[in-house]
């Protein structure tokens, strides 16, 4: 028997939810039946074991990620409708694609790789700029079954060197450069920095020509974009497995370097093809603006899969906020008539320091939904950006997921969700939250604490790339028979979630993604540094900013060379992303007798709460703490 899945209204989305739980593979079997094409149907709709860290969704099932984003479309005769609009940094500057001519650029790109000897399963890299180039080589990877592992541009090159080691990547796609705002970013030299340390399985660079200068140095793996990618001709989209896998991306958690990500292509598409369409509830002829970079997840899931695979006009840009003013995103909504918005709290947070007079400048009459997403937005931010941007007539979507989610799990659906400033609302259908206690018991009604999921979803990770244990060890074994989000949250009398933000040492800067153990070993390569700690101390602008306790060897005293000597290693180690706001230099840190850094302490001293520190009866040496307080008054 069918059941109508479609939801309308509040009413309908409570009773999908509950039909969703109750009857959960009759649930996703039909999510799977109408959002996307199949080759070949399921044997099994899951099997997910969160005893083992075993996940599988529509087992036995074939498709083609790249078809279903593009050829579909073009079959149900929307060939001519606009899918890619390309916004560049400078004012003017615009690209606009059909479905029928991105289906002619990603057959191009699968050419060329295929020319190269990409096949089926080889890894793909990819550090591009927010270009076409870029959504049209992550289509073609999924089109041939490679997987990419994109690297977003503000990464440094001893991070492209470890993760394409990490994956064995056989190709580099760079470009020579990008502008970011005024700001000329060097792609091409970070890629061949990399390769000089040491990236022994890369075959070849792709260098796609982006800006006409400066002209880059040819190296001897180098290959230019424009000779290798040839004039159109089709290509056969071959048929993949549902549980092959579509890529990697990296992310930071809280211990050792960042994970490889590993979302495969029946469940991803699924997922993402029908979060977006619950979530925003895009219609036929809207256009739709995530301003993500391709680079993280939210512009893999929201800027290229999941509005293609729903047939949406997707606008992809390429500069910043501010560039050349801050009413640049509203000048492009109004220019393209964007419908639908989505941003992270850190870009409404800054414009909104800079005033109304920039938004309301702007017509944005076209507009009907705002989302955010990436970390918590305070309900000062959320009104302003309700009541300026929107001019109170735009349901806010607050979207609250993950890089191992793969999509939205927690959010108001637009314009059927009641909304609340600051809180992401109710779990989509098919996805059971649960809370629980310090004491680990699952928290009923009211109450805050870890933030879980109870079951399995088609865009939940399948494992850490390469390391079969680490997707068990990381987020299943704290809390057996659940998935562990590393959030703690709050739920209210009414069953809403408002995300309190990371339990761990994950940082969010300008909603960025970065671990705290990966800014530490930068810091202890300088000779002079002993040890550090890196936390992430709250900003009124970018959520948190990145503050740094080092400690020096005793013999060596701290000066502003050391500062900025610490601040060019962070650089080139991790990226100019996690360069530090603030750096402490204490003689001492504050440590449990097991030796792990009391975080919770360096947090209060960094922002000068020094009454108000909390339990210190854990500390080995409970006179650090007076050290580093001295040390933090005697700061200018
Ligand atoms: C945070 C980004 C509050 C959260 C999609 C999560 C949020 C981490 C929200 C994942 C939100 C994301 N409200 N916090 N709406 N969305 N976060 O992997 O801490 O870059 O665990 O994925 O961002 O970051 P990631």
């Amino acid at each position: 028997m069918t059941h109508s899945i479609e939801i309308k209204n509040f009413d309908d989305y409570l009773r999908v939810y509950a039909f969703s739980l109750e009857n959960n593979e009759q649930f996703w079997s039909e999510v799977a039946n109408t959002r996307i094409s199949w080759r070949k149907t399921w044997d099994q709709v899951s099997q997910c074991d969160y005893h083992t860290g075993k996940i599988s969704w529509y087992l036995g099932a074939e498709l083609n990620v790249a078809e279903n984003c593009v050829d579909r479309h073009i079959q149900a005769g929307r060939g001519n409708k606009k899918a890619l609009i390309w916004v560049g940094n400078e004012v003017g500057e615009e690209k606009i694609y059909t479905y029928q001519q991105v289906y002619e650029e990603v057959c191009r790109v699968a050419h060329a790789l295929e020319s190269l000897g990409i096949k089926k399963g080889d890894r793909v890299g990819i550090y591009l700029p927010n270009i076409p180039e870029l959504a049209f080589s992550m289509l073609a990877c999924a089109r041939i079954g490679a997987i990419h592992s994109v690297i977003f541009g503000g990464f440094s090159a001893h991070s492209i060197q470890s993760r394409m080691n990490d994956c064995g990547a056989k190709l580099i796609i760079t470009s020579n450069g990008v502008y970011r705002g005024d700001k000329w970013i060097d792609l091409k030299s970070n890629v061949d920095e990399a390769l000089t340390s040491g990236c022994p399985t890369i075959e070849k660079v792709l260098v796609v020509p982006h800006r006409s200068q400066p002209k880059w140095e040819l190296q001897p793996l180098d290959l230019n974009w424009n000779e290798v990618v040839k004039p159109f001709t089709p290509h056969i989209a071959p048929s993949h497995s549902s549980e092959d896998p579509l890529f990697i991306l990296y992310t930071s958690g809280s211990t050792g370097k960042p994970k490889g990500v590993l979302h495969t292509m029946g469940g991803y598409i699924v997922y993402t093809s029908y979060s977006h369409q619950l979530v925003f509830q895009p219609q036929e002829k809207d256009v739709y603006f995530c301003t993500a970079d391709l680079g993280w997840i939210t512009g893999h899931s929201y800027l290229l899969y999941g509005p293609l695979a729903n047939g949406v006009t997707t606008v992809m840009y390429e500069g910043v906020p501010q560039h050349p003013t801050p009413s640049r995103l509203w000048e492009i909504t109004d220019q393209h008539s964007v419908n639908i918005f989505y941003t992270a709290p850190t870009a409404i947070r800054i414009l909104a320091s800079l005033g109304d007079a920039p938004v309301v400048k702007t017509s944005r009459k076209s507009l009907r939904t705002l989302g955010t997403v990436g970390e918590p937005i305070n309900p000062e931010a959320w009104r302003w950006y309700s009541s300026v941007v929107g001019e109170d007539r735009c349901p806010i979507v607050d979207t609250w997921w993950q890089t191992e989610t793969g999509g939205i799990l927690i959010s108001p659906l637009s314009g059927i969700t009641p909304t609340q400033p600051g809180s992401a609302t109710l779990p989509l259908p098919g996805i059971e939250p649960k809370i629980f206690t310090e004491a680990g018991k699952t928290l009923e009604g009211e109450g805050q604490g870890a933030l879980v999921i109870a079951r399995s979803w088609p865009g939940q990770m399948r494992g850490v790339y390469g390391d079969s244990e680490k997707f068990f060890d990381t987020y299943l074994k704290q809390y057996p028979e659940h998935y562990f989000t590393g959030d703690g949250a709050k739920r209210d009398a009414a069953n809403y979630y408002w995300i309190l933000g990371r339990m761990d040492d994950v940082i969010k800067i300008s909603g960025h993604r970065l671990g705290t153990a990966e800014i530490e070993s930068a810091c202890i390569i300088h000779s002079d540094v002993v040890e550090s700690a890196a936390i992430g101390v709250h900003d009124d602008l970018t959520g948190e900013s990145l503050h740094l306790f080092v400690v020096l060897k005793s013999n060596v005293a701290k000066t502003p060379e050391i500062s900025k000597g610490l601040i060019q290693l962070i650089r080139k180690e991790v990226g100019a992303l996690a360069t530090p706001k603030k750096i402490h230099f204490v003689p001492g840190l504050p440590k449990t007798r097991s030796g792990k850094i009391m975080r919770r302490i360096l947090k209060k001293l960094a922002v000068r709460e020094f009454n108000d520190l909390g339990d210190t009866s854990t500390l080995a040496e409970p006179g650090v703490v007076e050290l580093i307080k001295q040390a933090v008054m005697g700061e200018n």
